[in-house]
């Protein structure tokens, strides 16, 4: 995004506006290499190379941490062969290259995170950090007391048994059952996977719930920033290897 030259500057500390104007009439401001003395140039910081006095302006860049609702019919991923619909398509004006943490399948809605903090994300998806994720799932036919059992003490999957997890009956309907899944796990798949082991195909699957955070109040497709005490309190709602080390 371009933006002019002296809000640059300020932006980056190296002076205020108006001692930036000075700069750029006295010829000491260059983008590529080019000296620029005309008040009102633009520049872009993404990808122009700006400097003062020939000493390149290093703008220190936003960190950003992004909670999205995510419909199903999304890919996480950056980009999709098929050209099915991704993630990072339902955010407008977001300039930074973001990505999603952790990830929801094509047909799994709800709270999706994404970032520029590969450090904060990385933190998060760690195993060992066991982040509790809730799940509202529909699954086909009636939940039994030993499907519940099953499920909390935990499933055999193709990948090893799954950690204890926390199951709630939400509401049970003619031919179906809603029920909510508490797990700090993140494999892939999983909790179809579990569920399907017990005999229960999903029908409708919706994270609503990461750490301390939820996608309360927020429509398909919706997003906002988290704030940096948010981002802080989510590696802070694991377990976190990482805590003393801040
Ligand atoms: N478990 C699943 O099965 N799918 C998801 O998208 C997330 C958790």
């Amino acid at each position: 995004m371009e933006e002019r030259l002296q809000k640059i500057l300020s932006k980056a500390g190296i002076s205020s506006r108006r001692a930036a104007e000075s700069l750029i009439t006295e010829g000491r401001v260059t983008v590529n290499e080019e000296i620029v003395t005309l008040l009102g140039s633009k520049a872009d910081i993404e990808k122009d190379k700006i400097a003062v006095d020939g000493k390149p302006v290093i703008f220190p860049k936003r960190k950003i941490y992004l909670l999205l609702n995510k419909p199903a019919g999304y890919m996480t991923t950056l980009s999709d062969p098929d050209g099915r619909p991704i993630v990072t398509d339902l955010l407008k004006n977001i300039p930074e290259r973001v990505f999603p943490v952790g990830r929801l399948d094509f047909n799994t809605e709800g709270l999706l995170l994404l970032t520029n903090d590969g450090e904060w994300g990385n933190r998060l998806a760690h195993p060992s950090n066991e982040i509790e994720k809730e799940y509202y799932v529909k699954v086909r036919g009636l939940v039994t007391k030993e499907n519940i059992t099953t499920l909390t003490n935990g499933v055999k999957l193709d990948d090893g048994w799954t950690a204890p997890a926390k199951v709630v009956v939400n509401a049970v309907l003619a031919k179906s059952t809603w029920i909510s899944i508490t797990i700090h796990e993140g494999r892939y798949r999983q909790v179809r996977r579990m569920c399907e082991a017990v005999g229960l195909p999903v029908v409708k699957l919706s994270r609503i719930k990461y750490g301390n955070i939820t996608i309360e109040g927020m429509k398909p497709g919706e997003y906002r920033f988290l704030t940096v005490a948010e981002a802080a309190s989510l590696i802070d709602s694991g377990r976190n290897v990482y805590k003393n080390k801040r």
